[in-house]
């Protein structure tokens, strides 16, 4: 079952409080709104801290809240020591991280080094003349003989990754939108001033940083085309053409990786959190060597998945398999660039669901609204925002559905603001919110909470091996064993009933948690019955 090579190794430096930690992921436009403009902002995150709190959390990690002309939504930053008027002041901030500290709550903030707006002075600069002092801290190429990019690298926000400057000659590289320029990290000077950004909040106080796109750092020097997608078909994400070896997840990114981790060692090895979008064999490299990577990769396996038992073992095993030395696993199942749980499995399922999330192995991010079950939300036409969606329509890419605002009651504007929200309200938000889900037994919040609570309580989830049982047709047992313990998880994703054969000697158990939050203390002997979409986890007996 557990794996004893595994647990030794994990002891290694088991005390960092983000290996028992869960992580809780706020998007700041949509959390609170303090001043009736229709978008959240600092002081509204400070108001709703004790909810997160007693929520039983450990971190908030805030999407980015720096002055940007938001084409990207706050990841085009044009200043990355300050903060964008519409989320306060860095005044603000500081009472933010204050606060939360106050609370026992740790503070993530979100760190673009990949790229920054084109409105940030470095990048003026660096188009204001090809001699000029900033120039070479982005990526200039001559146009393709007779006009055109430089070569065949795609945006990921569609078209070319190359936007040709008129009044330099040149084009410019940006992975995503035009108006997010790559930065050039071969440059070193841009290595000390991005390092130094880090130190800044470092400084304040910042617990960790959550580094956006890490993988796309480095790109080939050569700047050889990327060789064509033979899967990619009709209906794909146009980006999905070409295959990004060349311009991402390159082998000199953790070159990169490795500097970022030095700095924050200077900090007493800060938490440092990689966003890269890659398959676990790639993916584990993040990890660094002898720790000289991000101590969290994130594992956005359960984002893609099929919603099947077996396809989720699956995943597990080699998710585990794929885990270099000492390494510690992560999971996530919602963001705010990819639909959310209960748009992708249903209501019903998105319960099974978060007892997933929070009794794996491994430190779980909780996507604010999920703890509520709310809903992807279908975002009419006039009301869209997000680039992407704008950009390569029609194909469902669009993310503003995931980042609708925080329903905290029945009110007109669900108590996230007293004006109309910069994005709409789900229709469900009189009945799915904080207020109305706070005192009903079984309610997703209650569900949440109660599952915060018992990884909390036992070493065994929180800190325990894992260890697969079986998974057919919809069931997916699985254990988790710390000290003195073994808790079984037991989940149904189907629709129908099923029974689980318990394993052990005696096949005696007690349940510590259903997911319809009603079968604490019920006693299993032999077969543990699980109604539809039902999951529950239990204390195995001697
Ligand atoms: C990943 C972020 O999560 C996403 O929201 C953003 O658009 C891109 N990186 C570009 O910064």
């Amino acid at each position: 079952m557990a794996n004893p090579a595994k647990s030794c190794a994990d002891t290694v430096a088991a005390t960092a409080w983000w290996r028992t930690g869960i992580i809780y992921q706020i998007y700041p436009r949509s959390f609170q709104d303090s001043n009736g403009d229709g978008v959240g902002d600092l002081p509204g995150i400070i108001t709703r801290l004790d909810y997160l709190a007693a929520l039983g959390i450990d971190a908030i990690w805030l999407s980015p809240v720096y002055p940007s002309p938001m084409a990207d939504f706050g990841y085009d930053i044009s200043d990355h020591t300050d903060v964008h008027p519409l989320f306060g002041t860095l005044a603000d901030l500081d009472r933010l991280i204050a606060c939360a500290h106050g609370r026992g709550l740790k503070v993530i903030l979100d760190f673009v080094p990949n790229h920054t707006s084109h409105e940030h002075p470095w990048f003026l600069n660096a188009r204001s003349a090809r001699t000029s002092a900033r120039r070479d801290w982005y990526i200039w190429r001559d146009p393709a003989p007779g006009g055109g990019p430089p070569n065949n690298w795609l945006s990921e926000f569609g078209g070319s990754a190359w936007t040709f400057d008129a009044a330099t000659g040149q084009c410019y590289h940006h992975a995503f939108l035009k108006e997010q320029p790559d930065l050039n990290w071969r440059n070193p000077e841009v290595v000390a001033a991005m390092h130094a950004i880090m130190e800044f909040w470092f400084r304040r106080g910042v617990d960790g940083l959550r580094v956006d796109a890490v993988f796309h750092v480095m790109k080939d020097a050569d700047f050889r085309d990327n060789p064509v997608n033979p899967a990619f078909h009709e209906g794909m994400d146009p980006y999905h053409r070409l295959l990004p070896v060349h311009s991402a997840d390159t082998a000199e990114v953790q070159i990169v990786v490795a500097g970022l981790r030095q700095v924050a060692k200077r900090f007493g090895d800060r938490l440092l959190i990689g966003e890269a979008y890659l398959p676990f064999d790639r993916l584990a490299a993040y990890f660094g060597r002898a720790g000289d990577g991000v101590q969290l990769p994130f594992n956005f396996a359960l984002i893609g998945a099929p919603w099947r038992a077996e396809a989720i073992a699956g995943l597990i095993t080699a998710y585990e398999a794929s885990l270099p030395k000492g390494a510690w696993p992560n999971w996530v199942l919602s963001n705010h660039d990819r639909p959310r749980i209960a748009g992708r499995v249903g209501p019903d399922q998105a319960r099974v669901a978060a007892m997933l999330l929070l009794t794996l192995r491994g430190t779980p991010t909780l996507y604010y609204g999920d703890e509520l079950g709310m809903a992807q939300v279908t975002v009419p036409r006039d009301r869209i925002h997000d680039p992407y969606e704008k950009n390569v329509p029609g194909l469902g890419l669009g993310r503003d559905g995931a980042r609708t605002p925080m329903q905290w009651d029945g009110s007109r504007f669900a108590g996230f603001s007293t004006v109309e929200p910069w994005l709409p309200l789900a229709d469900d938000a009189t009945e799915v919110n904080v207020k109305a889900e706070k005192g009903e037994a079984s309610s997703m919040l209650t569900l949440t909470r109660r599952l915060i609570d018992l990884r909390r309580r036992h070493g065994a989830l929180n800190a325990g091996d894992y260890g697969p049982i079986l998974a057919e047709g919809n069931l997916l047992l699985f254990v988790r064993e710390g000290p003195g313990e073994t808790l079984l998880v037991a989940l149904n994703f189907g629709d129908e009933p099923l029974s689980a054969a318990l394993p052990g000697a005696s096949g005696r158990g007690e349940i510590l948690l259903s997911t319809c939050c009603d079968r604490e203390g019920e006693a299993v002997h032999g077969l543990l019955p699980l109604r539809p979409n039902e999951g529950v986890v239990v204390a195995a007996g001697t």
